[in-house]
């Protein structure tokens, strides 16, 4: 068995507008990289961190907790090594703790033989998750460890639902360089919400999840709006509306807030309009200050993968 494993932990978008903590996607071109090694020594280290300043204390790292978390349960006679390549960016909004909690702990299943399945991978994980969020979400995590488009049924018992991905399902995503941190954006949030905007947000999750399983690009277009948590949130994000506006104009299927932003994604259909829909929303922010960064993806069906 190998002793050594590269890894790549690929960003996400949680929510994906309707599906506030319960939907989330998968996305290609943007991730970290992580190599986990098996010691003799026990214990969990983490011995390299190159991208962004983090802490090297496990009980202090996202992919630490995790994997410490798993490591208890397990209880393997070896002790593992975690060196982490950030590249997305901590607070964009794009799943960048969930990357590294969900990579560390695939990363030690896979040198132990895979013991454990995707959805136990996912509740180790969501320790780590917890630890960025204060409190376990899996809406990131699930689609970063199944890839493509998961659900998450239930947070306890953990239930978690793999969706079809339409083959011809593009994402862009502007990531104004500006921190949210998920904890200030969770708190903004209104405890109790008005029953004609659950009524109007469930049925879109409904038809959202509808449309993935028949490809009905149409229907993924009138199910992309969120009337319960983007009202609050986009104030965060300077110039939201604009963006959404040019995006829509661009010919995006939708666009909403990823995750607990500042990162703003699209979905569209096929990689022409996804790049028209890209140069429609870097004409927006290139006329502010504000510096950003744009990305075209494919929905990454495969979630996490060995290199
Ligand atoms: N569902 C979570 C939120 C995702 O929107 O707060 C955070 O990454």
């Amino acid at each position: 068995m190998e002793n050594e494993i590269k890894i790549f932990s690929p960003a996400t978008v949680a929510n994906v507008a309707c599906g506030f903590d319960v939907l989330g996607f998968c996305l290609d071109t943007i991730g970290d990289e992580m190599v986990i090694r098996k010691t003799e020594e026990k214990g969990i280290r983490i011995t390299k961190i190159e991208g962004y300043d983090l802490p090297f204390e496990a009980e202090k790292n996202v992919a630490g907790v995790s994997a410490l978390a798993m490591y208890k349960d397990l209880k393997p006679d070896c002790g593992f090594e975690i060196e982490i390549y950030k590249k997305i960016k901590p607070g964009s909004g794009i799943g960048s703790s969930s990357a590294s909690a969900a990579g560390s702990v695939f990363g030690m299943n896979a040198l132990l033989g895979y013991p454990l399945d995707k959805t136990k991978l996912t509740y180790f994980a969501m320790k780590g998750e917890a630890l960025a969020s204060q409190c376990e979400h899996a809406d990131n995590l699930a689609p970063a460890i199944f890839g493509g488009f998961t659900l998450v049924k239930s947070a306890n018992p953990l239930q978690i639902l793999e969706l079809p991905t339409p083959s011809d399902l593009y994402a862009t995503l502007i990531h104004p360089q500006i921190e949210i941190k998920t904890s200030e954006s969770r708190a903004i949030l209104p405890k109790e919400i008005p029953l004609s905007n659950a009524i109007a947000q469930w049925a879109n999750v409904g038809s959202l999840v509808h449309a993935l399983h028949t490809s009905d690009y149409d229907l993924i277009k009138d199910a992309l709006n969120d009337v319960v948590i983007e009202p609050y949130r986009k104030q965060l994000i300077p110039h939201f509306d604009a963006v959404k506006n040019a995006a829509l104009k661009a010919g995006a299927l939708g666009c909403a807030i990823s995750g607990s932003g500042p990162s703003i994604f699209m979905l569209s259909k096929g990689k022409a309009v996804a790049e028209a829909v890209e140069e429609a929303i870097k004409n927006v922010y290139s006329e502010t200050a504000i510096a950003f960064e744009t990305y075209v993806s494919k929905i990454n069906t495969e979630g996490i993968q060995v290199l």
